[in-house]
């Protein structure tokens, strides 16, 4: 199966058949590197590097030129158009128009599906702020799989800064759906985002078991865990006897614990005042000598800084070195991929899609924007000039929109209905959005403002519904 004019913006763009078959791609490319020469021969990727990046970059590129291709790149805003204000909209455009793929690493979450909605040629997300990491995951997974052979049934810890580490966002949804348990180890105050969380149980099927339900022995006996999810591949009723379930889970040992470092970068000006780095839990030899640890790949998406210890590097559970060397096949493989170069062959018995949820999509100019301000690409004033706020309506009980670019939740508190001309003008009301009216009105005429002024300031007046709740 061949794909063109495919962007991988999120993990979810990728069916599990289709990771398999990378992997596939992956191992051919890394037994005949210098044969691959030929594949890209012509074709040109643009790498657009608006974050500091080692790995990934350097990988990127090397990947396009062992495939014959050529690169040419950005790696400073600052010396890009965009310095000048100019729209990410606009220089998606204009770089669609020079290059057959365009890798793009930016500190705005969802400004790489903003690239793809406008390059007109295959986009490839190298990390959008907090929001995901895609190419990172399938490095991850590839080096379980070839360690383990397997992902499904496997138990996963993410440790560290679960809330701003992208690669764990992308790693959790991969994870969730190829059928691992994943455990969570977070730093204080960086646990996963709610809208991760809600993700992996509404769309992915899961059971998520807080630390506070867990029986005290459990909580002494491993090393601190905080939250833990189980997909439904496990067979066990884990929902009703989750201590049990879970003694007999972790009985085994963890397979994996993911590393991950505190993303400085990304913390508030409060929070880097809150000695997150001191509370921040380290990985080292005496942690390791755990005896849930013992046969435990010890994974990292690096660069570290304190918090995997350098004595781990001669452990032969540790892996972090060969995620990033398999960074190069594994890009290989996907550029071929997407751009049509080489077919591949998804694996019979994974040849399902992956279930895309069908929400109605919410799109208006006003009433609502999305709440993750600064870091969201729908609230940069440079983007706001073509980007309407566009939403997912994930829930109605409670109402919950959910961000088409970076995901983030909303929770908007007064509704209306833009069929309020039937009647006279007095129809023109706004409700709360606890009341009854959420499932009365019809999801395309439905509106949603945060606050009654607002609702006001369109013309709409308060209904009996707005203070009464029901
Ligand atoms: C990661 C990233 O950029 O998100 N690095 C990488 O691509 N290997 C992890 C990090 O910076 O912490």
């Amino acid at each position: 199966m061949a794909m063109t004019n495919r962007s991988l913006v999120t993990v979810d763009d990728l069916s599990n058949g289709e990771i398999e078959a990378l992997f596939s791609l992956a191992d051919e490319m890394s037994d005949s590197m210098n044969e691959q020469f030929g594949l890209c021969h012509g074709k040109i990727m643009a790498s657009l590097f608006f974050e500091p990046s080692t790995r990934t970059r350097l990988s990127f590129e090397t990947a396009m030129h062992r495939l014959g291709g050529s690169v040419i790149s950005a790696v400073d805003i600052g010396a890009t158009s965009l310095a000048k204000g100019e729209s990410i909209a606009d220089m998606a455009r204009v770089v669609g128009s020079y290059a057959d793929i365009i890798v793009i690493r930016h500190p705005w979450e969802g400004a790489a599906k903003v690239v793809a909605d406008y390059a007109g040629v295959p986009v490839i997300n190298a990390g959008d702020g907090s929001h995901e990491h895609p190419t990172q995951t399938l490095c991850d997974l590839y080096t379980i799989k070839k360690e383990r052979q397997t992902i499904k049934g496997l138990k996963i810890a993410l440790w560290g800064d679960l809330k701003y580490g992208r690669t764990t966002h992308s790693l959790t949804y991969a994870l969730a759906r190829l059928g691992a348990t994943i455990l969570f180890r977070p730093g204080p105050g960086l646990e996963l985002p709610e809208h991760v969380l809600r993700k992996l149980t509404t769309e992915y099927g899961g059971e998520l078991i807080r630390y506070e339900a867990l029986d005290q022995a459990i909580k002494g006996g491993l090393f601190p865990l905080d939250a833990i999810y189980i997909t439904p591949s496990s067979p066990h009723q884990l929902a009703m006897m989750p201590d049990v379930s879970l003694q007999v889970e972790l009985k085994t040992g963890v397979d994996a614990l993911y590393v991950t470092r505190l993303q400085t970068e990304r913390l508030s000006a409060k929070a880097k005042k809150q000695g997150l780095k001191e509370q921040y839990p380290v990985v080292d030899k005496k942690l390791l000598r755990k005896k849930e640890f013992k046969r435990t790949l010890v994974m990292h998406p690096l660069p570290r800084i304190d918090e995997l210890a350098y004595e781990v590097d001669a452990d032969p559970r540790s892996m972090y070195f060969k995620q990033a060397a398999r960074g190069v096949p594994i890009r290989m493989a996907l550029i071929a991929f997407l751009l049509g170069a080489k077919e591949i062959s998804i694996p019979r018995e994974s040849e399902s899609f992956i279930r895309k949820t069908d929400y109605p999509v919410y799109r208006r100019d006003f009433g609502v924007s999305c709440p993750n301000r600064d870091r969201c690409v729908s609230t940069q004033e440079t983007e706001t000039k073509y980007i309407k706020p566009e939403f997912k309506i994930v829930s109605n009980q409670p109402l919950t929109l959910r961000c088409v670019y970076c995901e983030h939740e909303v929770h908007p508190r007064y509704i209306a209905s833009s069929e309020w001309h039937d009647g006279t003008l007095d129809s023109k009301k706004y409700h709360s959005a606890d009341s009854h009216w959420t499932r009365k009105i019809k999801t395309e005429n439905l509106i949603v403002f945060d606050s009654e002024s607002e609702a006001e300031a369109h013309g709409f007046k308060p209904s009996h519904y707005v203070r009464v709740r029901h």
